[in-house]
């Protein structure tokens, strides 16, 4: 059943101070072991911010690249605005637990009757998220978009005992 989490705390980064305490008694422990923060991860600077604060070596962001499988693409162009956002109330879940193919409500009715569509088994909703496009992106002559100049949080050293 599709639930929305409504506690105080809100569906956004609800893991990362029991992330950093795992993460915190990891390296007590003398272990370099990568430590993943997952749960309500859905923009680029919430994700830097936890990489810069050592809470977490890496973020993991489901149903945000559900709801969107292009926001990193978007943010890294320079297009955050255009970025699908989550909503949280977890109808993909609950498709999940009814074993039915997983979609996002935010775009799974639209264009169902455009060409070449791909349709769910019930022909109900559309497969894939709609592509998304950006005639305003600089194309290198190749065809490979451009590269992202801004910072790389995976290239970020971690400090001594973090
Ligand atoms: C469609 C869907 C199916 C999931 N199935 C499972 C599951 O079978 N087992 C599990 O431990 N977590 C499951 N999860 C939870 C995710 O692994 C993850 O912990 C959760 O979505 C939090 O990350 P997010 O806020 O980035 O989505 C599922 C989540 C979604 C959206
Ligand atoms: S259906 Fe889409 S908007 Fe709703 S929780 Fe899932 S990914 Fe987010």
């Amino acid at each position: 059943m599709p639930s929305i989490i409504s506690d105080a705390f809100g569906p956004f980064g609800r893991n990362l101070e029991a992330t950093a305490r795992v993460r915190r008694a990891i390296r007590g422990a003398g272990h370099e072991t990568p430590v993943v923060a997952a749960g309500g991860i859905h923009g680029f600077r919430q994700a830097e911010d936890i990489l810069q604060s050592a809470t977490a070596d890496i973020i993991g962001a489901a149903r945000q690249s559900l709801a969107d499988p292009d926001w990193f693409k978007k943010v890294r162009l320079g297009r955050g605005g255009d970025v699908r956002s989550c909503e949280y109330t977890n109808y993909c879940e609950g498709l999940d637990q009814k074993h039915k193919m997983v979609t996002c409500k935010l775009w799974d009715r639209h264009g169902l009757d455009e060409t070449g569509v791909r349709l769910t088994p019930d022909n109900k909703r559309r497969a894939l998220a709609p592509q998304w496009s950006y005639s305003g992106a600089r194309i290198d002559a190749d065809g490979a978009e451009p590269s992202y100049t801004g910072p790389v949080a995976s290239s970020r050293k971690p400090q001594a005992n973090e």
